[in-house]
């Protein structure tokens, strides 16, 4: 049962498409104050879990901490930090009642779950004009299946974005592609794209390419024939510079955000000063994502958006007062310590000031962006959503966006950001997998091996063993870091090896993805919601279950050799060895030590399942379903989902067969 409480005056982030019939009475759990802005409260019992907040700092269970949504360009994502890239604000109470909230609201909203009073969860706002939908069920899956039929149905990717996908800050010339096609194929390590970062761009200017690109139509349709994508990369924020078809057109037009004054706000990003385009202006909108035919036109099939909470590096109103400290820092002795003026440069970027600065025309009103910043990053995506729609309503394109909030799950995916390559990200990665299902995102993966920092050999191969199992799949490094890709490793065998295992599983990956995607499901769950009745399960935050048949414990430290596992019920191992050929065992339910030695994948296949499992492949296209053979439990069924990946007929029972073990 769903309802929605109205409190105020709330802006329509139009994240929820059903009719939800609104409420009469009051909350049924806690309660809520209006006079400061807006506060829910509620006293949690000890047993309870608070589920939800994807992609969002912690754990699966966000007991015990203090969560603000406020959509952040922060690229070090330390266990203090309180705001990521997104804004998803679900959560769920599961204990001896179950129940779900989602505070529609765009702009900051603090989650404290036990951080200031180990008992108390508050919700808190800065204005009472929010939309808050409560969702009552018997169980913890119950509740997420109802509130994603009233988000709508999620993304669905072509079915190459399945594949693998390599990425680099700094390739920028048609070699440095072609290079990297090489490394993959003459190694015989799967690939299927190739992610085209900033630098594909003239002076980082969206839908522009630099001077090394003589016949990008062609470059595309080669590579399209040795089975990869080039993925490009679109920022939020266009070039200023007269003669640049994009800016002159959204001055033109009044396309871009504005200041009180009506002048266009000017941000520094990447290229240097630029103009954002109101994404919450339905013809700004529809202007900018038609300009992804300028690459759609060339033979491109896939997008990322980046830099879309919107990242400011700085406005040019802050670089001023900057400058201005810095000239009393210079010339006034011992008024302004070094620490004000770098504390002053440091909170240049991601400033909540800047945020005050400009606004949006939505339908002929002028809304003050901070009062919606969270939904910069789901309207840039809408932008590109609703241009593929007009491109071609049948075909999928890929995209996935840095910046969210719940809604933009419709519209394409999200990568979760600049990690690095720690260890303890490995794990953090992992924990916001069922999170981000949760709220509707089901294609979703991290930068493996780490996006900062230098990696090394055994934290990619352990991130990849991650990835094999998230549905974007893709190795991206930061510019200036160790060199990532896995054919500058030793051994790449054991690349080519683990890659493989991804392609030998997509057969199984796929179909759960569709039908997670087609029925409201979750792709990963936690424990708790397949075995709720199970304590140990309950606590599990490093093994998840993926789809219905198996469950998956990824190794997350280094110098391991393997890892303790519980199985909440009898279940039979797979072990992928490296040549090729695949160890089973029945366990028995509790608690097992497992060896996996860093070139093998292990899963786990649930009591009475199986799974299909082909022969592994150099790209996706080249998968033999021919060749699928089944693992698990004698006597069992799978349905095996499949279309051409192409189009969207996704409603033809033609697409599923009964696979029998
Ligand atoms: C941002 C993105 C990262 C990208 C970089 C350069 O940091 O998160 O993925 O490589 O910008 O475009």
């Amino acid at each position: 049962m769903i309802y929605k409480y109205v409190y105020g005056n709330p802006f329509d982030t139009e994240a929820v498409t059903s009719e939800v019939p609104l409420a009469e009475g009051a909350l049924p759990f806690g309660s809520v104050d209006t006079e400061d802005g807006f506060c829910f409260t509620f006293i949690m019992e000890e047993n309870d879990i608070v589920y939800g907040l994807g992609e969002s700092n912690r754990g699966i269970n966000k007991r015990g901490y203090c969560y603000v949504s406020d959509c952040s360009d922060d690229p070090n994502h330390t266990e203090d930090k309180r705001s990521l890239y997104a804004a998803h604000n679900f959560i769920l109470i599961s204990g001896n009642r179950n129940f779900g909230l989602f505070f529609d609201y765009p702009s900051v909203i603090t989650f404290d779950i036990g951080y200031t009073r180990m008992d108390t969860l508050q919700v808190t706002c800065g204005s009472a004009d929010l939309n808050l939908y409560v969702i009552e069920g018997g169980s913890a899956p119950d509740i997420v299946k109802q509130f994603r039929r009233i988000i709508g149905r999620s993304y669905i990717p072509p079915k190459f974005a399945f594949g693998f996908g390599q990425s680099r800050w700094g390739y920028k010339t048609e070699k440095d592609f072609l290079d990297v096609a090489e490394g993959y194929r003459c190694r015989h390590i799967p690939l299927d794209m190739i992610y085209m970062d900033i630098d594909y761009m003239d002076s980082y200017k969206d839908f522009t390419l630099n001077e090394d690109f003589n016949d990008f139509p062609e470059f595309v349709r080669k590579m399209k024939e040795n089975h990869i994508q080039m993925i490009p990369i679109i920022d939020a924020g266009v070039k200023i510079e007269k003669g640049y078809d994009v800016y002159e057109e959204g001055v033109k037009n009044r396309y871009f955000c504005q200041r009180e004054d009506g002048s266009d706000f000017v941000a520094a990003v990447w290229p240097g000063d630029t103009h954002f385009p109101d994404m919450l202006n339905e013809d700004a909108r529809k202007w900018f994502g038609d300009k992804y035919r300028f690459l759609t036109d060339q033979g491109i099939e896939g997008f990322w958006n980046d830099m879309n909470e919107p990242a400011i590096f700085y406005s040019s109103e802050g670089l001023e007062e900057a400058k201005e400290l810095a000239r009393r820092f210079a010339e006034e002795e011992n008024t302004v310590h070094v620490w004000e003026m770098g504390g002053k440069l440091q909170s240049l970027a991601n400033s909540h000031e800047d945020y005050r600065r400009f606004y949006h025309n939505v339908n002929g009103e002028r809304i003050r962006h901070d009062r919606v910043h969270n939904l910069f990053g789901y309207y840039m995506t809408r932008a590109a959503g609703e241009a593929f729609e007009r491109i071609d309503p049948n075909r999928r394109f890929l995209m996935f966006s840095r910046s969210s909030y719940i809604g933009m799950h419709r519209y394409g995916g999200i990568w979760t950001g600049d990690n690095k390559s720690w260890w303890s990200h490995l794990l953090l990665n992992l924990k916001m997998m069922p999170s981000l299902n949760m709220c509707g995102f089901l294609y979703t993966g991290a930068d493996l091996g780490g996006f900062g920092a230098d990696t090394t050999r055994d934290l990619l191969l352990r991130f990849l063993a991650l990835g094999v199992f998230t549905p974007l799949m893709r190795n991206h490094s930061a510019l200036g870091t160790r060199q990532q890709e896995c054919y500058q490793f030793e051994n790449t065998e054991d690349f080519r090896h683990v890659i493989g295992v991804r392609y030998r599983l997509i057969p199984y990956l796929y179909s759960e993805y569709m039908k997670a995607a087609l029925n409201d499901d979750m792709y990963f769950r936690p424990l708790a919601f397949v075995y709720p009745d199970d304590r140990t399960a309950r606590r599990i935050e490093d093994q998840l279950m993926l789809g219905n048949e198996i469950m998956i414990a990824p190794v997350y430290e280094q110098n391991a050799d393997g890892r303790f596992v519980y199985l909440p019920e009898e279940m039979k191992l797979i072990k992928f060895l490296p040549d090729g050929t695949i160890f089973e065992e029945i366990l028995a339910k509790g608690i097992h030590r497992i060896d996996v030695a860093l070139n093998e994948i292990v899963l786990f296949i649930r009591s009475g399942k199986c799974i299909p499992v082909a022969d592994a492949a150099e790209c996706v296209d080249s998968i033999d379903y021919g060749t699928i053979r089944m693992y698990g439990y004698e006597g069992a069924e799978y349905t095996l989902y499949n279309d051409d990946g192409i189009h969207k007929d996704y409603d033809n029972k033609e697409n599923y067969t009964v696979l029998r073990k």
